[in-house]
């Protein structure tokens, strides 16, 4: 071959190897690199549920002195007439301190307000463990972070036990016998026949959390008697359901006050309904361990024991040990400041802008409030809105961008342009954060790394992915431009009033245009944000990740639109109708599988292919994930080791707060209202005995 006719050749082999490098300028797909390893702090002590308690009668009772007054005064029945037959019993070998002394206050500071207390048709109590504290649920969950693997299941609460019939198929469910609501009233099966017809089959309310008939296997449920009923389902063991009924759902309200509100009860509207209750009506009844008995807007919520409330310790103690419960109403970044201060007591540290500053003043051993990490569990996602027929009422340039987003290469673009390291960098700098691709999070008993798909920071192929979306910079002013031109435009959703999700947010913003994509930040605060969540109001929105994505037993059906309002980024249309992509119609049958399946290696397998098509058609966007840490003051006695701020549920209910206690030489003097018990519902504030 002569010389030049060599370099031809050459020429053209290089010239078809560019062909094909600029084809393959999109790099190739990966797993996530190793989380950095971060040791919990405080390992939890493994149990078994019936290790943690008990329903059973004891010999004799107690509350506290100043209770007793009530009874003295003609007030309250006798402590033995307003406990069940068989009151729920906490075991002391489960306590870390044992069983406690009464008194003393834990103050809370939370950055919500409550609305009015008719939860069951929404309102919001303003989160931070009030409304945790205050709706009892059928069964529970948050304790099961120190249960054992093998004898993983809800524990019993309002419901003390249940059967399956031997097909599978119909659930027999036992209630506590003679607990009574916060007046006196009896708690049975009135309520949760209230609760199943007037809320969960009436499509004009929708309680707080969401739940719906497909939140319970679209159950028929019947009542049997007082307190016995049952559940039938289409498909056999629906296990899901049991964690279903744990907080979040399945906490039935009072009917006695509920129901003649309700429209379908003789009640004026349901706007009637939901307002009947506002957040200035005192003593609303309630099966918690303490009842609201003062709102200050802007200020504070005081609750005062329930003298009513049907768990007990070992000793026939009345429960809560506890006397009052404050909630400051302030920021949330203000919990972690005045937690750490010692002017409050508790607090989630779950803002890692403020890790540094509150580990700095817990190191110190004067610090009134100790801090301890748990597992990073705290992560965040970016959806894009799936719907592609009308979830949301999306205008033209909304309509758009929804059809973007269901276009794979566009999320690729979206991906490629993160730079996950900076991001969880900016939030703070340590062994915190970890790259966090999305789907279920790195380090929980789920998550699988190999059957995880990173597409890795990239601007290049970003660029090169809204191409293959069909977006150029057709003008030239660096950000891509729609088919008809005009640039196009994201309006990215935040919340306002978290201090992280509103700093990711703007982090997206700047990097989507180092890719050449406008995105316009969009904030809201609290009630605002749940509402425009939840309407499909937004193009991409960040979100604080759910249960589901951690423990998946918990929430299930909502790691998938299995339902038509289950997903958090694709729901039904006005008419009911969902649009599913195909990577969706697939997520949907994993979770049903799993849902549908007890065995415990298929489950494994349906969430490694579930975690392979989530993150391979980044259905959402992970952004990062980290630990949070639990900051109580050390007054406090039987917070259990290594709970984790979030898991099958907040901090708030896996330290079980009925049983945490002062000793009495720790007891600050921070009751508001002592010697008070709540009063009748609606009537002013605490009553005294005299
Ligand atoms: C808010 C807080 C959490 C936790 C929950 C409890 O979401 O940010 O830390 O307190 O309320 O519902």
């Amino acid at each position: 071959m002569k010389p030049h006719l060599r370099r031809a050749a050459w020429a053209a082999l290089m010239l078809g190897v560019s062909a094909v490098a600029v084809q393959a300028e999109m790099a190739a797909p990966t797993t996530p690199p190793d989380p950095p390893k971060f040791d919990a702090q405080g390992e939890p002590v493994f149990v078994n549920r019936a290790d943690i308690l008990e329903y059973k009668a004891l010999p004799a009772y107690s509350q506290p002195e100043w209770v007793a007054a009530f009874e003295a005064a003609g007030k309250l029945p006798p402590l033995a007439e307003r406990l069940p037959k068989e009151p729920l019993v906490y075991k002391t070998a489960n306590m870390p301190d044992g069983a406690g002394t009464y008194g003393d206050v834990m103050r809370h500071v939370i950055g919500g307000r409550p609305e009015g207390w008719n939860y069951w048709a929404g309102q919001s109590y303003g989160w931070g463990g009030i409304d945790i504290g205050l709706v009892e649920c059928l069964t529970r969950t948050g304790p099961l972070f120190e249960v054992n693997a093998a004898d993983l299941q809800p524990l019993p609460n309002l419901a003390k036990s249940w059967e399956w019939s031997e097909d599978g198929k119909t659930l027999t469910v036992h209630l506590i016998e003679g607990a009574k609501w916060s007046d006196g009233d009896p708690f049975d099966t009135e309520d949760i026949d209230f609760y199943w017809n007037g809320i969960i089959q009436d499509a004009e309310i929708t309680p707080l959390n969401g739940a719906t008939a497909a939140t319970y296997a679209n159950a028929t449920l019947t009542v049997v008697d007082s307190y016995t009923f049952t559940m039938s389902f289409d498909t056999p063991f629906p296990e899901s359901v049991l964690y279903a009924m744990a907080y979040g759902n399945f906490c039935p309200g009072p009917s006695h006050v509920l129901k003649p509100k309700h429209p379908k009860y003789g009640g004026e509207s349901y706007e009637a309904f939901q307002k009947a209750f506002p957040s200035d009506y005192m003593n609303f009844p309630t099966l918690g361990a303490w009842a609201i008995v003062e709102h200050r807007p802007d200020d504070i919520v005081v609750l005062r024991r329930n003298p009513y409330y049907w768990k007990v310790d070992e000793t026939g103690q009345q429960l809560p040990y506890l006397d009052e419960m404050h909630y400051r109403l302030s920021t949330w970044g203000d919990r972690d400041v005045q937690a750490v201060a010692g002017t409050g007591d508790f607090s989630n540290l779950e803002q890692a802008e403020n890790y540094v500053e509150s580990l700095k003043k817990a190191a110190d051993p004067n610090s009134p409030a100790r801090l301890a990490f748990g597992p990073r569990t705290i992560a965040y996602t970016m959806y894009p809105n799936l719907s592609g027929n009308g979830w949301g009422e999306p205008d033209a340039r909304a309509q758009a961008v929804r059809e973007l987003n269901r276009n794979l290469d566009f999320r690729k673009a979206i991906s490629y342009g993160l730079d996950r390291q900076r991001l969880g960098d900016s939030l703070v700098k340590g062994p915190f954060t970890t790259i966090y691709p999305g789907g279920l999070v790195p380090g929980t008993s789920f998550y699988d790394q190999a059957s995880t798909v990173y597409y890795p920071y990239s601007v290049d192929s970003a660029k090169e992915a809204l191409k293959a979306a069909g977006l150029e910079d057709t003008d030239g002013n660096g950000f891509v431009n729609l088919p008809g031109g005009e640039d196009l435009n994201v309006v990215l959703l935040s919340q306002s009033s978290y201090a992280t999700d509103k700093n990711l947010a703007e982090g997206v913003v700047a990097m989507m245009s180092d890719i050449g994509v406008k995105a316009t930040l969009s904030l809201l605060d609290g009630k605002d944000f749940d509402n425009a969540r939840d309407s499909g109001k937004f193009d991409w929105i960040v979100l604080r990740n759910g249960t589901e994505l951690i423990t998946v037993v918990q929430s299930t059906a909502q790691l998938a639109p299995t339902g038509p309002s289950t997903d958090w980024n694709h729901r039904a249309n006005g008419a009911g109708e969902l649009d599913l992509l195909p990577h969706e119609t697939q997520m949907v049958e994993l979770v049903n599988g799993f849902i549908g399946t007890q065995d415990a290696a298929q489950r494994i397998e349906l969430m490694k292919q579930f975690q392979k098509v989530y993150t391979e058609n980044l259905d959402g966007i992970g952004l990062t994930a980290y630990p949070g840490a639990l900051i109580i003051n050390k007054r406090f006695a039987n917070i259990p080791a290594g709970a984790p701020i979030f898991m099958y549920n907040w901090a708030e209910d896996n330290i079980i707060r009925e049983r945490v206690f002062v000793p009495e030489d720790k007891q600050i003097d921070a009751e508001l209202h002592p010697d008070t018990l709540p009063g009748k519902p609606g009537e002013a504030g605490p009553v005294k005995a005299n």
